[in-house]
């Protein structure tokens, strides 16, 4: 009967342990079926919101996004200026559509791709 009580705790541990592994909150929030395209989702949006003002050689602020290697390096910068978290308003004209700004933070939640 003892023997059997430990069993059962000992069980009860294992299976709460293994629950907790899976709770990974941020797989939540990446987690799409569909895996964002750098070439054919995220260059096109640079290119038409952001390259106008931080092309080579006239990056407004510095800051320059022609590119993977510049993107995936500013990338929080990138998406705290798309809200005005902390930075300014970019585009300057407006704010871009939600679903973009989804779609960028989404980009960055699965690795930032160079696909
Ligand atoms: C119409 C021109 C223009 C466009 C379009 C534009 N920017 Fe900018 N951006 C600027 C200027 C000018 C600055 C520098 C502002 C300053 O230093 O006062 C700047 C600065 C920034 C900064 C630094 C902000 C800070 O507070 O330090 C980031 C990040 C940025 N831009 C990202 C972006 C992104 C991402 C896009 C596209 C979604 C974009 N910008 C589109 C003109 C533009």
């Amino acid at each position: 009967m003892k023997q059997r009580v430990i069993y059962i705790l000992g069980l009860i541990f294992i299976i709460l342990n293994s629950c907790n592994k899976d709770k990974v909150p941020e797989q939540t929030i990446c987690s799409s079926e569909d895996v964002v395209s750098y070439s054919e989702d995220i260059e096109p949006l640079i290119q038409q919101q952001c390259l106008g003002c931080h092309d080579l050689g006239g990056g407004s602020g510095g800051y320059v996004f022609n590119g993977h290697d510049n993107v995936s390096s500013n990338a929080s910068d990138m998406l705290d200026a798309m809200n005005a978290n902390g930075l300014q308003l970019m585009p300057q004209n407006g704010p871009l559509n939600d679903s973009l700004i989804n779609l960028f933070e989404l980009w960055i939640c699965q690795g930032k791709l160079n696909n």
